[in-house]
């Protein structure tokens, strides 16, 4: 697998989520580990052009600085003018289509003249303090839309059109007491190319599974236990917050018809899992989604004044390590502040795919872990965190499972807030028996991955299980001729990232099988 084979701007991202979520495990890395990733993240980064729709730069002299991937500024640069004068691509182009579907007057407001990209910065929404639709003079997002636009358009408007990625089709055959996540297995060989990371796919943004009713009800007690650490939202967020919410009832909406559905006033959602019904405009949109949508949403939004993002706004129950309350508020560069060297080497990149990801490419990527049982949330302290530094004598295969972050990153098409999404999903160690391939994949991961990155995953813990139960599997595959030479002649197969990444051979079968549908 070669480099080239994804986006261009493939490369950049992953660190950064994983940065987002992980920072604590890479605090505990020596130097030498860290400066493994940094050196990975170096080239990648090198690879990495534009977005794939140029950004608009208000100074045109600017761009070059912005766009060009050679020059690296000194720390002392990152917060250039250049950040301050350069906005995400447009989409007022969606405005022609909205306006058929909305009455004259609406439609005049949004046919109106297009604004010049001096005005937009010069009349930026304010990303730090509530706006009021009633009474404030017009301000426009970072996508170029009015208030007075945004007013128009309404409750949930059509957020295919104004993003460009397409709502999901109707989910057939879908049953929610056996649904089960696809099983992802994000294993790759070699490692040193293991940041999987691709377009996201559109009917897959946001998943219901079997677990759905019983991890809503987690994550509703885990919120009455932790409040704001685990749901918090500053002033300024509440447009990005409540095109998120219309988004993802949007979303479950176009895909479980059966199952859920808003009222033709669109001020009711129906949800027929819950059979429960939620007044939309009772709570704060985080709190529908916290009581609809168990997955975890975080929006950083661009602040006006300095052209960087900051996280404002979250719904988060399954940070490891941290949690809302310790980075809310905080500038990109300053939720990674404790790492070491991330400043010099990689803050200005990061800024930068920020500053221009097109709200019609979304991506994803998964990140895996071993762990013993399923914790979801662990903050700095818990408990849990104390079998990570052993290897329990008495741990039983029972209790070992795969982790997997499944994450999507995504810009929202009117506030322009980019939303990480992502959701923990565990798998025993036994699933992997009959999964051709997987046993010995990962094993070569475990035994020959570099050493610094497999202490950064923190296998270690729990090798003493995985190694002889993994072994056991692969000799088994073997034998069954489930595992196959990869070329004629040869005895066995040479490991390598699968065709099937994330998944393996016969994924969707058993995957079929195993929730009946
Ligand atoms: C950083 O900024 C200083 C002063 O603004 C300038 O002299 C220097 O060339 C810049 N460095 C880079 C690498 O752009
Ligand atoms: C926006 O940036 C300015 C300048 O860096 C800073 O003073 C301000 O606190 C930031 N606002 C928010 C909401 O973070
Ligand atoms: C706008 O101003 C009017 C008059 O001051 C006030 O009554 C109204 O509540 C304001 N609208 C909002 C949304 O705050
Ligand atoms: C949340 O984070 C803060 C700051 O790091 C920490 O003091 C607190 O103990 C954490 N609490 C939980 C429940 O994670």
């Amino acid at each position: 697998m070669d480099f080239s084979s994804f986006m261009p701007t493939a490369w950049l991202p992953p660190l950064a989520i994983g940065l987002l979520l992980s920072s604590f495990t890479i605090l505990a890395l020596s130097k030498r580990q860290r400066d493994t990733l940094l050196s990975r993240f170096q080239i990648h980064r090198r690879r990495a052009s534009g977005a794939s729709t140029p950004p608009r730069s208000f100074s045109p002299g600017k761009k070059s600085s912005i766009r060009g991937d050679t020059k690296e500024p000194s720390p002392s640069n990152v917060s250039t003018p250049d950040f301050v004068n350069t906005l995400p691509p447009s989409r007022r182009s969606a405005l022609a289509e909205l306006a058929k579907a909305t009455s004259p007057s609406n439609q005049k407001i949004l046919l109106g003249t297009e604004p010049s990209v001096e005005s937009l910065l010069k009349n930026a929404l304010p990303s730090s303090r509530s706006y009021d639709l009633e009474n404030d003079t017009t301000k426009y997002t970072p996508t170029g839309f009015s208030t007075e636009e945004i007013k128009a358009m309404g409750d949930f408007p059509a957020y295919d059109i104004l993003s460009g990625v397409p709502l999901p089709q109707p989910y057939q055959n879908f049953d929610p007491e056996k649904a089960l996540p696809r099983p992802y297995r994000p294993f790759r060989w070699a490692y040193h190319q293991t940041m999987s990371l691709t377009k996201m796919e559109p009917d897959w943004w946001l998943e219901v599974e079997n677990t759905y009713a019983s991890r809503i009800k987690e994550r509703k007690e885990l919120f009455k236990e932790h409040g704001k650490k685990v749901l918090d939202y500053l002033p300024g967020s509440e447009l990005a917050c409540k095109e998120l919410m219309e988004m993802c009832l949007q979303f479950y909406c176009a895909r479980y018809p059966t199952y859920f559905s808003l009222s033709a006033d669109k001020k009711t959602f129906y949800n027929g899992l819950l059979k429960s019904e939620t007044d939309i405009k009772s709570m704060h949109p985080l709190h529908v989604l916290l009581n609809n949508i168990p997955e975890d949403f975080a929006i950083v939004l661009r602040n006006e004044t300095d052209g960087m993002y900051y996280f404002r706004a979250g719904v988060i129950c399954s940070s490891l390590g941290w949690n809302v309350s310790t980075k809310i508020g905080m500038q990109l560069k300053d939720i990674h502040k404790p790492i070491p060297d991330y400043k010099e080497k990689m803050s200005f990149s990061m800024d930068r795919f920020f500053s221009k990801m097109p709200t019609n490419s979304p991506i994803q990527r998964g990140s895996w872990g071993l762990e013993i049982g399923m914790p979801l949330f662990m903050p700095a302290g818990h408990p849990h965190e104390q079998l990570r530094k052993i290897q329990k004598q008495d741990l039983t295969v029972d209790e070992c499972h795969l982790r997997v972050d499944w994450q999507t990153l995504r810009r929202l098409p009117l506030s322009a807030g980019i939303v990480f999404n992502f959701k923990a999903l565990f798998t025993p160690l036994r699933e992997f028996r009959d999964e051709p391939y997987i046993p010995s994949l990962l094993l070569k991961i475990i035994k020959e991955g570099k050493k610094s990155l497999m202490q950064y995953k923190n296998t270690w813990h729990v090798e003493h299980v995985f190694i002889p139960e993994l072994e056991k599997y692969e000799k088994e595959q073997v034998a069954k001729g489930l595992v196959k030479p990869t070329n004629a002649g040869e005895e066995t197969w040479t490991v390598a990232t699968l065709e099937e990444s994330p998944y393996f051979p016969g994924w969707e079968e058993k995957w079929h099988r195993q929730q009946g549908f």
